[in-house]
């Protein structure tokens, strides 16, 4: 499915609504509906659980989203956390220099796939894309000015030099996309904190920040997590919390908001150690994406070049969106970049005591960070799907599925009486629907024909449909049918829950 035929499954279905839809929107903001909530618990729940219930070294908190002023200067936020922005004079139009670039970048790339796919089908199982790659002299030379841009972009990037940016994209001759004029604005820098105040006082000394990031209400917490938890490195703090960046162009759905969720854990390492850790930790990110089933093909890592701030390492695992490869989540190695600009503005020591080396130092942090909408767009693009099957009658149709993994399907059960006027198939529905419901989210459905009813379910990605019938009245057996095969099977009702749990609970794939 293409990104707006899943925007409008997600709408139709309530997972997620345009923010202030009825004002026409406001740009980059979204809500989670009824089925969205689910699936987003269900995302934060694995990520908890597996990261702080299955870790005895790494413990929780929920900090608040304002922090003292200070807090972001001290991360480098209010120098340093920005975007080279340009507007094209004609069009009015706003983008952000870099991605300008990339996507110039990306429509030389798809030129060179389209040939690499066409000599593919022609030579087929003979192709070797390597060699192709490397001799033909059309692929060749837009390598070259792939390879141009790029290395350009990074330097200027670098060095914060926004008239090389500006002169690059004019050389490259990028046009706006909305107009095609090629008449830019300059290249500025663009902070991407929201600010408001404090109290009624106006002026820079009451100005707050909406946190751009989660991880800083970890760094000043570091000392009172680790005394109260008694905890010694290396540990980590995690925590799941509402995020806010202005980003200049938000596009993509929910892949780039202005308001969004991110699930953060900071490890705290001995110095020296933290390269062993970011491994570790780069291993382990990718396992957990792996154990929901995601393929092998959908997901890599990518080195970051122009590293942060605050960084020795970073490399992001990237997604096969709708849109293409994507960052996800990132993996970075902040050094003590943090926790020593805190303690240098605080002028509070934000030391630890090693009992084993018997000195005080100030510890290294290796970070993961995924963003929890983004999740949630992976999970499902990856799973919704058009599909060909039988209908009743033996006869073609189409199904829209949505195979999310069962651990995080919004609802696990649907509960169905075969028709809905007779009252014994009702009551036995709702004698088995309530019973489910204590264990799991479950629907109950008597509207419509049952095959109506089963596509329903299909759409929203629920692993198994109960249906009540005849026979349930007389030997307390129902029809359970699974979503991806839509096989039916003949149960008792008292093995319902465990045949339910088997399937969608969360700790078969700790
Ligand atoms: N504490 C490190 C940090 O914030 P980041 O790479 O800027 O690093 C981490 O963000 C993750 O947060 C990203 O990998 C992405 O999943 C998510 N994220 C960042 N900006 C986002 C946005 N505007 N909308 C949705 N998710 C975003």
């Amino acid at each position: 499915m293409n990104l707006k035929q899943l925007i409008s499954h997600c709408k139709e279905y309530g997972f997620i609504f345009q923010s202030s839809e009825i004002y026409d929107g406001l740009a980059a903001v979204y809500d989670y509906g009824p089925l969205g909530i689910e699936l987003k618990n269900n995302i934060k729940q694995y990520w908890w659980k597996s990261m702080v219930q299955m870790h005895q070294n790494i413990v929780g908190i929920d900090s608040s989203i304002f922090m003292h002023p200070k807090t972001w200067e001290a991360s480098g936020h209010v120098d340093a956390f920005n975007d080279p922005l340009i507007d094209n004079k004609d069009s009015k139009k706003r983008y952000r220099a870099d991605q300008l670039i990339e996507s110039y970048v990306g429509k030389i790339e798809a030129k060179s796939q389209k040939d690499i796919d066409k000599a593919s089908a022609k030579f087929g199982d003979a192709f070797d894309e390597v060699q192709f790659r490397s001799t033909n002299n059309r692929i060749i030379d837009r390598q070259t000015k792939i390879d141009y841009a790029l290395n350009a972009m990074n330097k200027f990037l670098a060095s914060e030099d926004m008239e090389g940016l500006k002169n690059l994209i004019e050389e490259l001759e990028i046009a706006c996309p909305e107009s095609g004029s090629r008449n830019w604005t300059e290249v500025r820098q663009f902070n991407l904190m929201f600010s408001t105040q404090l109290g009624n006082i106006s002026g820079e000394e009451s100005k707050l920040y909406l946190r751009p990031e989660t991880a800083q209400g970890i760094f000043v917490n570091f000392l009172n997590v680790q005394k109260s938890s008694r905890q010694k490195i290396p540990f980590g703090i995690a925590q799941i919390g509402k995020a806010f960046r202005n980003e200049i162009v938000a596009r993509q759905f929910i892949f780039r908001m202005r308001e969004f969720e991110q699930m953060e854990m900071q490890f705290f390492v001995r110095p020296g150690e933290e390269m062993k850790w970011y491994e570790y930790w780069k291993e382990s990110r990718m396992k957990w994406h792996k154990a929901l089933g995601t393929p092998e093909d959908h997901l890599n890592f990518h080195n970051h070049e122009n590293l942060a701030h605050y960084a020795n390492a970073a490399v992001d695992i990237e997604f096969k969106f709708p849109f293409g490869f994507r960052e996800l989540e990132g993996i970075h190695s902040r050094t003590d970049f943090d926790l020593l600009s805190h303690q240098e503005l605080s002028g509070k020591k934000l030391q630890y005591f090693d009992p084993e080396l018997n000195e005080n130092y100030v510890p290294y942090v290796v970070e993961t960070s995924i963003g929890c909408d983004r999740m949630f767009l992976s999970q499902m693009s990856m799973a919704l799907q058009e599909e060909t099957v039988p209908d009743a009658n033996g006869k073609e149709s189409t199904r829209v599925v949505a195979k999310l993994h069962p651990a995080l399907a919004p609802v696990k059960a649907a509960v169905l009486p075969l028709v809905k006027n007779k009252e014994e198939l009702v009551n036995a529905a709702s004698d088995v629907y309530n019973k489910l419901k204590k264990d799991f989210i479950c629907q109950y459905d008597e509207k419509d024909a049952i095959g109506r009813r089963y596509r329903r379910q299909d759409a929203i990605g629920t692993p198994f449909s109960i249906t009540i019938d005849f026979e349930t009245l007389e030997n307390n057996t129902v029809t359970i049918r699974e979503r991806d095969s839509m096989d039916q099977q003949r149960i008792p009702i008292e093995q319902l829950n465990k045949r339910i749990s088997e399937v969608t609970s969360i700790n078969n794939i700790l």
